[in-house]
């Protein structure tokens, strides 16, 4: 790769963990492999990051509910995401989870520049509270929690605020001196009267969350939903060291409509508080709906994309969605346009030409590409509306314009059935001229054949590799160069290659039924959590919050590993209630060495007096740090139990342990 190449970034949205993929997703990040594959062929050096959004209050609740640890729950969702793109062929160059510890790196080292720089306060945040769910939310006081029914509280929290109000002025200033910041054309304008109704300060953090990642030096505040999944776009191209990778700022950060705002207004003010460069361009498509609503998973009418890519293949899929939707639009998913699609537009279309033009070359031509005589006016018609299409779609690609280029592409596939019927090679017969005119229609079928292969591949990346090959085409067509695509190089005399199916014909009230009965037998799946869950919840320790960014529970340690965490009896010497903190307690604990201070969660299920005396499980070489605003060098350990998380203290009633012994 040579080293000049320009560098282009680009991101899809990344996806929450509490659900499976349906095709709404699979459309981000279509669209997003499709733009990868493009630049590639334009000569760029492409980085293209997904990844999942594993933190908060819904991973907690859905840990639980399948009996799992939060990390171990998050790995097994995130590696099913992955898996999904890896088949279908679109997992992108990096995957960036919200739980790798580089991440939580990335968003601590934001929030210093941000806090250095002035744009972070300490505040409260007061919202209703449900305290089964234990979780803020939206609804005014006096109502009832939308999901449980049962009644709410009005909580108010200490947590830190972002100066959003801040960037009013600088991000107007932003939008105005980049008019292409924000596309398309309607949603920069929603945008923009968004931020010139006033901008409100935002609370980044929050102390009744508990997976998430801590705020350092101030926990329990851990990092509140869009400080920390924002900045895994950063996190995924060096974080800190972003200059070395050259990957930042980001070319296009492709995302939904629905979250346009997260990335337009909070995004671009967060990066300018800590000083780092802004991405060129938020773009925003459209949702795929079905039955005229959006499609998600809180509906109940999703559909998922393994059901079409086995029936219909993934380039079908691909097409569909490209083709179907124009891009920024809504789009309405329906298997029968599906299906009708594929039938009209890949196995009669492309499909048909690519196979009917090498039957007769194979017939006529000794299988080799032919060499054309002098060109007729209806031929040199079919080449300049093939050079012409060469233009329009590369400009149509540059706009996103998917729809319109695979318009402009297939009009010329048209055109050259429509020219193979008028100039029907298969008639002529074996004089000379004859020959020689059955070459150059052949030639030109395939020519066209060749342009149109180069300009579907970022869409159909299968079945043009298919092509390809069979025009004995050299290499990929993705390592093709489009700026170098001109009408006249196909090289007469080259041997075709291996004739491979495309997209056989398929009737469609089968290929629906089938699509259908795949799709009903996924939804009854269980989720890959309870479905493979074995080990119980783990026992949260009675320190505070658990440390957001531990590696995935799935992977097995080595002793090794386990040997690194140093666990000792110790003996509770003194214990009291701390001001303001009604789950704390602030023990004095005896580890045989020395007398600690340590923190304990315990304090709403022990009384502290009951506790003097008592022989506990303390892991002693935990980095200290402060739980509301009181120093804690050491954790205890406990179980959580109920579905409360009613903390367990671990001890040893039976036996008489020495103080200071060591747990192994
Ligand atoms: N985790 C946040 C994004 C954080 S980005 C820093 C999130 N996740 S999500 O899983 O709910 O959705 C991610 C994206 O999926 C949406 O922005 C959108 O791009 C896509 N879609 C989900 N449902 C969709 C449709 N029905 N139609 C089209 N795309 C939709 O939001």
């Amino acid at each position: 790769m040579p080293a000049n190449k320009p560098k282009f970034y680009l991101t899809t949205p990344i996806y929450y963990t509490n659900g499976l993929p349906h095709i709404g997703h699979t459309y981000s990040t279509i669209v997003c492999d499709t733009i990868r594959r493009y630049k590639r062929m334009r000569g760029y050096d492409v980085v293209m990051t997904t990844g999942t959004d594993e933190h908060g209050v819904n991973v907690e609740r859905s840990a639980k509910k399948a009996g799992v640890a939060e990390s171990e729950f998050v790995a097994k969702m995130a590696a099913e995401w992955r898996a999904l793109w890896d088949e279908l062929g679109v997992q992108g160059d990096e995957f960036i989870r919200t739980t790798d510890l580089k991440h939580a790196h990335t968003v601590q080292w934001l929030f210093k520049q941000c806090r250095d720089n002035g744009y972070v306060y300490p505040g409260h945040y007061t919202g209703q509270y449900c305290i089964y769910d234990n979780a803020y939310v939206d609804v005014k006081p006096g109502e009832n929690c939308p999901d449980c029914g049962r009644p709410t509280e009005t909580v108010t929290e200490a947590n830190f605020y972002f100066k959003l109000s801040a960037f009013q002025k600088p991000l107007l200033d932003w939008y105005a001196k980049h008019p292409d910041f924000i596309q398309p054309e309607a949603r920069r304008n929603e945008v923009l009267s968004f931020v010139e109704g006033g901008l409100r300060d935002l609370s980044i953090t929050r102390t009744s969350v508990r997976w998430g990642i801590p705020v350092p030096g101030e926990e329990p505040h851990v990092f509140y939903v869009w400080f920390d999944a924002l900045t895994a776009y950063l996190s995924a191209v060096g974080g800190p060291q972003y200059e070395k990778t050259g990957f930042w700022p980001a070319d296009v950060h492709l995302v939904g409509k629905e979250i346009i705002r997260f990335h337009a207004v909070y995004w671009p003010a967060f990066l300018m508080a800590a000083g780092l460069p802004l991405p060129k361009q938020v773009w925003a498509h459209g949702w795929l709906l079905m039955d005229s609503a959006k499609m998600s998973k809180s509906l109940g009418n999703v559909v998922r994309p393994r059901p079409i890519v086995h029936v219909l293949g993934m380039d079908a899929l691909r097409y569909y969605l490209l083709r179907e939707t124009v891009f920024g639009q809504d789009g309405n998913f329906s298997y029968d346009a599906l299906v009708q699609r594929y039938n009209s537009d890949l196995a009669n279309g492309l499909g048909n030409l690519a196979s009917r033009t090498a039957a007769m070359i194979e017939k006529n031509c000794g299988g080799k590409i032919p060499k054309p005589a002098a060109l007729q006016r209806q031929d040199t018609t079919l080449a300049t509306k093939a050079q012409e299409a060469i233009g329009e779609v590369l400009v149509q690609y540059d706009k996103l314009g998917f729809s319109l280029a695979l318009e402009e592409i297939w009009s010329l596939i048209a055109a050259t059935d429509k020219y193979l019927t008028t100039e029907h090679p298969w008639s002529l017969g074996e004089s000379e001229v004859d020959q020689q005119r059955r070459a150059t229609i052949l030639w030109t079928t395939a020519e066209v054949l060749r342009i149109a292969t180069a300009l579907t591949h970022p869409v159909l990346p299968e079945s043009t590799t298919k092509v390809w090959s069979l025009l004995g085409q050299p290499d990929q067509p993705g390592s093709f160069s489009l700026d170098g695509l001109r009408w006249g190089q196909l090289a007469p005399g080259k041997p075709l290659g291996k004739s491979q199916a495309l997209f056989p014909r398929i009737e469609k009230a089968e290929a629906i039924e089938r699509m259908e009965a795949m799709e009903k037998e996924e939804q009854k799946q269980p989720s890959p959590v309870t479905a493979h869950a074995a080990s119980p919840v783990s026992a949260p320790a009675a320190g505070g919050a658990a440390a957001a960014a531990a590696p995935a529970a799935t992977e097995k340690i080595g002793i090794e590993d386990f040997a690194k965490v140093e666990m000792r009896v110790g003996q509770i010497k003194t214990a009291e209630r701390i001001v303001g903190a009604d789950k704390l307690l602030k023990l004095t604990v005896d580890i045989g060495t020395e007398i600690r201070q340590i923190c304990a969660g315990i304090a709403q299920y022990y009384e502290p007096e009951k506790l003097i005396g008592r022989k506990v499980a303390v892991v002693v070489n935990l980095a200290p740090r402060k739980l509301r605003g009181v120093e804690s060098n050491g954790m205890i350990v406990a179980a959580t139990v109920g579905p409360e998380g009613r903390p367990v203290l671990a001890g040893f009633p039976d036996e008489d342990v020495e103080i200071g012994a060591r747990l192994k």
